[in-house]
This record gives structure tokens, sequence and C-alpha cells, in this order.
């Protein structure tokens, strides 16, 4: 009996090794990796000559269709499927009543998880949820085991905005979150250091944005990580660090790894690849919480992830117009840029040729880490057995960042003009083809809500 598809010539990336192999899919599995003459036959054969076949590309962090996003869940995943992203997790809130939320009503994080399920109807990419606990208001603590068993493992808690929670209560959810055998998600920034330097810069009239990155130090980014870190150690919680920017941040997070079970983090695209002469440059473009930081603070981040105690490269994609960045005073600008669609080409361009990182070490930061930390077994690899997520890189093509090409609603691009060699060619979610040559050939319903199980960070 013939098989869906398979792919040759390429060569295979895992997050391990690199080979010369064929790729099997079926039904939405891979059914066999190995020698060409070893393939069963198939409907269709992909020429892979020249090409990388690496597992889909997974992105734990993502802001879609909410207030840190105007794109929808079609334009997001679009973005992502054209970037070599196969799997994305964005998050469901808890409704809160403020000035930045979109709610007219306090609600629950297993409503979050269902208003976002609906909007995932018209998903290209798999999806999951982080839940997002928005309010210190302890009946939270009752709904997790519920929000748990629909498939959403991992609750995130920001130190910052509005929605930001105080210690004793994050310590509360925590413990809570150490019974669960879930994973703690932090946003980590001192927010009265922020706050104060924020109020201060306003008297003082200092709305530039090259005056932004001194309103949020990377101090206040490292004493945040510090406690919440520290929490997680004492509740034995399993603690996940988003967006470390800096190398104090970093530094806190590594002395807390201990024997590495208990504590994983990320940095992201735009902290790997631009430092804070960007607000020069993009000015509230790149107006983004925690800033963009010195060059010293990118050697950092490479450094940790060489070490390992950086896991994850993600983009914290939030899809703004940039109507909401021309503003007189950064205060006034929404915080978050796009980067789905140029976070794979641009890591692989700094990391693998620039730097001399491995395509094994490309794999793993961007698909098998986060598939493992995460709870997605049937993700971030090529194992016969898992989901045909695939992507096929040409790692020799150059071409040019523009936001002209962007599929996400976002109109600007904090890499534009970017040159990058190496370009995504194909993606296929589940077996199937979404996106071909810079275009979208796949159907928004396609994508998935993937329910995650809960990580064992052990092995
Ligand atoms: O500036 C950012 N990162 N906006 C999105 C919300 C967040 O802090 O993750
Ligand atoms: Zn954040």
């Amino acid at each position: 009996m013939a098989v869906d598809t398979v792919i040759n010539g390429g060569t295979v990336v895992t997050d391990s090794a690199m080979f010369e192999a064929s790729v099997a899919m079926n039904d939405g599995t891979i059914v066999a990796v190995g020698d060409a003459d070893s393939m069963p036959d198939a409907d269709e054969v992909v020429d892979a000559t020249g090409l990388l076949v690496m597992p889909g590309m997974i992105d734990p962090h993502v802001h879609i269709d909410d207030q840190f996003s105007v794109d929808t869940y079609e334009t997001g995943t679009s973005a992502a499927a054209l970037g070599g992203i196969t799997t994305y997790i964005d998050f469901a809130w808890q409704a809160w009543l403020g000035d930045l939320s979109p709610f007219d009503a306090e609600g629950t994080l297993l409503e979050g998880v269902r208003r976002k399920q609906q909007k995932g109807e018209t998903a290209l990419i798999d999806y999951s949820l982080h839940g997002a606990i928005t309010r210190e208001d302890p009946e939270v603590l009752d709904e997790l085991a519920d929000v748990i068993d629909a498939g959403v493992t991992s609750f995130k808690m920001f130190t910052a905005y509005e929605i930001g929670l105080g210690n004793g209560f994050m310590n509360r959810v925590l413990e809570r979150i150490a019974e669960l055998d879930a994973v703690g998600v932090f946003h980590t920034e001192d927010a009265s250091i922020c706050d104060e330097l924020t109020a201060l810069f306003q008297e003082e009239g200092k709305g530039d944005p090259t005056w932004y990155p001194q309103s949020r130090p990377d101090y206040a980014e490292a004493m945040s990580a510090e406690d919440a870190v520290r929490m997680a150690q004492e509740a034995g919680a399993k603690y996940y660090g988003i967006h470390t920017s800096n190398r104090k941040a970093a530094d806190v997070l590594a002395d807390f790894r201990g024997d590495g079970s208990m504590v994983r983090a990320e940095t992201c695209t735009h902290y790997l690849v631009l430092d804070d002469s960007i607000y020069g440059e993009l000015g509230n473009q790149a107006m983004i919480a925690p800033p963009i930081r010195k060059p010293d603070d990118n050697e950092a981040m490479f450094e940790h992830l060489r070490h390992g105690s950086l896991d994850v490269v993600s983009t914290d994609h939030c899809g703004y117009k940039l109507e909401s960045k021309n503003v007189e005073n950064w205060w006034e600008s929404t915080f978050g840029a796009n980067g789905l669609q140029a976070s794979l080409p641009v890591v692989h361009d700094e990391a693998v040729n620039n730097r001399g990182f491995s395509y094994p070490f490309l794999v793993r930061v961007m698909s098998t880490n986060p598939a493992k930390i995460f709870g997605l077994p049937n993700k971030g690899n090529l194992n016969p057995g898992t989901d045909a997520d695939v992507v096929l890189f040409d790692p020799n093509e150059t071409y040019t960042i523009t936001a002209a090409d962007n599929a996400s609603e976002a109109d600007f691009s904090i890499y534009e003009g970017r040159e990058v060699t190496g370009r995504v060619k194909q993606t296929y979610v589940r077996g199937e083809l979404v996106a071909k040559d810079g275009e979208i050939v796949g159907s928004p319903g396609h994508g998935k809500f993937i329910e995650r199980t809960l990580p064992d960070w052990s092995v």
C-alpha cells in the first residue's frame, strides 16, 4: 500500500545528528526515516535535494488575537507556517477588568481556554495554550486541575502590568502547581522599580524611545526572576522563565538550576540579534518588555544557550500595527513586536552561519526542547509514530526580510532590511503542506488544539 508522501534526497536534522535520509509520512504521521531504497511507494514524492529536513519548529511564547496582538488565528498561524513553525503555544486569559483588558466582566481560566479554542478554529498550524492568571483571586486555585484536564498544563504569571501578581499570591499558586506537577511560567520584571522609573521619566519628559531601556533595567529583571525561581524551588514546582533578556537575569536562573530538573528558561530571537541601538533606529517599533539590551547581553544569551542554562528561543510574537507605535512618547506605545515569520531564518543566520552553532543545536532550542518542556510528546522530532510536522529549509538561499512579505496583520518588522542566508521552503503540519515557497497553500482549520501532557523534566 502506498503512503501519502516520501521526502527524498534531503539532509535530516534531529536534536543530536544530521544524516542523508528519506522521510515517509502517512495519515499525518511519520512512518519511516531511512535509505531511499527502503521507503514505501508514495502518492507524492518530494525532491529535497540540497535542503535540510527538520522537525517543525515549536514556539512556546506567542500572543494572538488578544490585548497583545491584532493577529487572528488565521494571520498568526499563516506567519508561523511561512516561518517553519508548526506548533505554537498562545495564552488563555483569565478575564479581568482594567485599562489593558479587552473584557467587560471577570471570568475563569477555563472560559479563557474555550474562548481561545473558538478563535483557533481558523488555525493552519497546531496550537496549545498556557493559562494566564491575571488576578489575585484564590478561586483560581480550585480550577487549575480542571484546566490541566483540558490539556493546558502550564500557568503564566506576570509581575508587571496591571495583571501583575504579588509574591505572596504567586507563592500560593506555585504550591498548587507543585501539587499538580504542572509548570509555572513567569514574566519577571520588578514592577515597583519599573513603575517608579517610568513615572520619573514621564515627569522629566523623557519620552524619546532611546530612554525606554533605562526604565526597565536589567537588574529589575534579575531581582524579580530571583524571587520567582526561589519561590518555585521552595515549593518544588517546575519553573519556566520567559523572555530572558540579559546576563544578570540569565545568571540568576543558571545559579538555581542545580541538578537541572526544575528550572527551564527561554530567550527570544530579538534578544539574540538586536541591541539597544535599535531604539534610535526604529523607535517604538522595538518597544518590547523586557527591553532590548546591550551587545554584551546578546553574548550572554548565546553563552547560556551553549551551556544549556537557557533551553529555548521563542518569539514573544505580538502582531501590532504601526499606528499603535506612532505615538509621541514611548509609554503610549503598544509593547511587543511580531517575529513568527522571521525567527527561524534570523536565528539560523546568526547562530549557525555567523557563530558556528550546529544544526542539531537549532533543532534543540527551537523544536525538541520546547516539546519536551511543555508536554508535547508527538512533536519536536522526526521519530516514526510522531506527528508529521516537517520543515524543508534551504540553508544556502539568501534573501532580505521585509514587512511587505508579512502574513501577520503587523505592518512592520524589527528585522526590516536584514539580509539572511537560509530560507523556509516547505512546511508540513501533520503531513499536510501548509506553506510552500513563501505562499500559504494550506487551509484555515487544518490546525488543531493540542492537549498537552504533564511534562516529566527528570528525563
Ligand atoms: O512587550 C511584550 N513582551 N509584550 C507582550 C506581553 C509580554 O510581556 O509578554
Ligand atoms: Zn512578558
